[in-house]
Formats: structure tokens, C-alpha cells, sequence
């Protein structure tokens, strides 16, 4: 009988989808054009994407805040066989560092059971909180920096004044990073990508120790399913940035009062997650070309059971030129 739950492991078909991307938006690094690389990489999800045996819906996609080349939300994908599930992309978290050939551009998706996943409309931000397992069960986005890193401080076993928080570099976080400085704490500001901060947080040996501050929403649905996997924690509460996006965010039953737990933001211990580095980061290694191919490198986690897997892999030059065909 055909297979309904994605218990299947689908880590490593999930991981051939980012891979594409990956390879395909590579080509664009550094040519200035956003629009190019986007596109390049939602082609190269798509066609991976439909080639799973599974019944997708895209529940998180890509473009609505920037009117970029997307997947769009509602989009069907997969075979249309059993298991039915839930799909979030980001083609690519960094475009802009991948058109000005900057660190930290990469792709990520994830898919979890119909139903699971937080679908956050056109409400592009979010205020964010995450941590790696030994901080998991202590953080409320709701409290004041000071409490959070107490607590983290505290819960890992470390002194306040060695923490490293991350933080996307946006005139919106001056008075939260310094708030971050009056507490002692030590700040990684990075210019793009809060998916790999997030998960940055859970990777082991890292030297990062807790995400703060707003960013995409899609980002947060993609980094809780990560981090549910990878035993961190991600809370959220969407951000309106004026009042008639406050006042259309409530009349459409949006509470931006209500704390996003990593229940709200994906309800399944079920949950596959990837993501590929395009450019070097300091999460995953960018696209290396060789005379006879190029090298991908890839992290791929599954909820059920925890595992996660780095994955480095090797494609030919003639998967390339089918992945991303050379035009000058
Ligand atoms: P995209 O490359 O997908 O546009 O996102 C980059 C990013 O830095 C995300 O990682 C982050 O969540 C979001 O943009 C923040 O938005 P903004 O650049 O508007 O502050």
C-alpha cells in the first residue's frame, strides 16, 4: 500500500532540491542581478521538487515582499502521490549577497504533514527569537534582552559576557543591539540571511548562541523547521510595520499580539529541512566548480528522528549543464 505520512525519509531527495538551486543561482554570484539568480534558482527547485513522489502544497513561497520570480503560495508540487505535505521554500535566503557576490547566500526548503505548517499571509516580519539545544524551554520573545540572556547564559552553563548573539544589521535593531551591548553580551551582525543565523545557534561547536530581532517570516516558518529537528527552539510574533499593515493584518484574523510558538510555526515532530550553500558562509560552503564538475555542500535534517546530516556531493559537468546550462 502506498506510504501517507512523509515518515518515509525523504532527507536525501529533499537535499537534490536545494542542491539544484544551489547550482543553478551559483552562476549568478556577483553579476548584480537579483532577479536572475532568483529565477535561476526557483527553476532548479521546481524541477527537483516535482520529480519527489509526494503530494505538495506550497504553504511558505518566496517573493510576495519583493515581487521576485517565486513558487508561489498554494502552488501544487510532486508527483501528486501519497505522502500529502506542506512545503516551504526559500530559493534563495541572500539574494542580495548572491548579486553582489557576498558571504551567506543560501537555498533552503522544507515540508512537513498537510496542515502543520504556519501559513503567515502577506505579513512579511517577523520579531524573532532562537537558540541551540542547551538554551531550548528557557527564551520568551516576549521578555526584555536582559532576561533572554540571563537565562540562556544560565541554561548553557556560560557567563553572560561570553554569549554571541546574531542579528541581521538593520537601522530597526540600533536600540536592540544596544541593549545587547549594555548586558556585556558580544554581537555577530551579519548583512542577509536569518535562516543560517538561526540555525547557526544549533550546529555543534558553534560560537553562536542566540538569533534576536525581526526578519522574514518565511525565514522563521524555515528555521523552526530546522531547529525543530536539530533540538533548538524559535519563537516569533509578527511584526507590522505601520498601522494600516496592523489594522489589514486584523481585519484578515491575524493576532500580532500572540506569540508563535515552534507548535504554531510547525506542528509535526515530522518535519524534513535543507539547505545548500551558494556562497561561502560561515553555515555551509559555497558552490566550488572544478575542471570536471562542481562540488555541493548541503545539510539535511529530519525531525523524527533528529538526525542531521552534512552532505557533500560531487556533479558532473554534464548534471550541470542540465541544471544550469551556460549562456554569455
Ligand atoms: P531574501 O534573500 O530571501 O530576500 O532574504 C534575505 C533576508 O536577509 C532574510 O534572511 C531576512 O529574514 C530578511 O531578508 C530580512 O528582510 P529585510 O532585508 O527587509 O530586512
Amino acid at each position: 500500500m502506498a506510504d501517507r505520512s512523509p515518515s518515509r525519509n525523504l532527507a536525501l531527495e529533499l537535499v537534490r532540491v536545494t542542491e539544484a538551486a544551489a547550482l543553478s543561482a551559483a552562476r549568478f554570484m556577483g553579476r548584480g542581478d537579483k532577479p536572475a539568480g532568483d529565477q535561476a534558482a526557483v527553476d532548479g527547485m521546481r524541477l527537483v521538487l516535482n520529480s519527489i513522489e509526494m503530494s505538495g502544497v506550497v504553504i511558505i513561497g518566496e517573493g510576495v515582499k519583493d515581487e521576485a520570480p517565486m513558487l508561489y503560495n498554494g502552488e501544487k508540487l510532486g508527483t501528486g502521490v501519497p505522502p500529502e505535505v506542506d512545503i516551504a521554500v526559500d530559493p534563495i535566503d541572500g539574494t542580495r549577497p548572491l548579486a553582489e557576490g557576498r558571504l551567506n547566500s543560501i537555498a533552503t526548503v522544507a515540508i512537513a504533514p498537510r496542515g502543520t505548517m504556519y501559513d503567515p499571509g502577506p505579513f512579511v516580519y517577523m520579531n524573532k527569537i532562537a537558540v541551540g539545544p542547551s538554551a531550548k524551554g528557557v527564551i520568551d520573545v516576549e521578555k526584555p534582552v536582559e532576561w533572554n540572556l540571563r537565562a540562556i547564559a544560565k541554561s548553557s552553563g556560560k557567563r553572560i559576557q561570553d554569549l554571541a548573539v546574531v542579528m541581521l544589521d538593520r537601522p530597526r535593531h540600533e536600540e536592540l543591539k544596544a541593549e545587547v551591548r549594555r548586558c556585556g553580551a558580544r554581537l555577530r551582525m551579519i548583512d542577509d540571511g536569518d535562516v543560517a543565523g538561526a540555525l547557526m545557534t544549533a550546529m555543534p561547536d558553534s560560537s553562536i548562541d542566540v538569533l534576536m530581532g525581526i526578519g522574514g517570516t518565511p525565514e522563521g516558518v524555515l528555521a523552526a523547521c530546522a531547529l525543530r529537528a536539530m533540538g533548538g527552539e524559535i519563537q516569533g510574533k509578527l511584526f507590522a510595520r505601520n498601522d494600516e499593515e496592523l489594522a489589514r493584518g486584523k481585519a484578515m484574523g491575524y493576532d500580532f499580539e500572540k506569540v508563535l510558538t515552534m507548535d504554531d510555526l510547525v506542528a509535526s515532530e515530522d518535519v524534513f529541512f535543507a539547505a545548500t550553500g551558494i556562497t561561502d558562509g560561515e553555515l555551509l560552503d559555497g558552490i566550488k566548480y572544478f575542471p570536471n564538475g562542481a562540488r555541493t555542500h548541503s545539510l539535511v535534517v529530519r525531525g523524527a528522528t533528529g538526525t542531521v546530516r552534512q552532505v557533500i556531493a560531487t556533479h558532473s559537468l554534464e548534471i550541470l549543464e542540465k541544471i544550469s546550462p551556460i549562456e554569455y
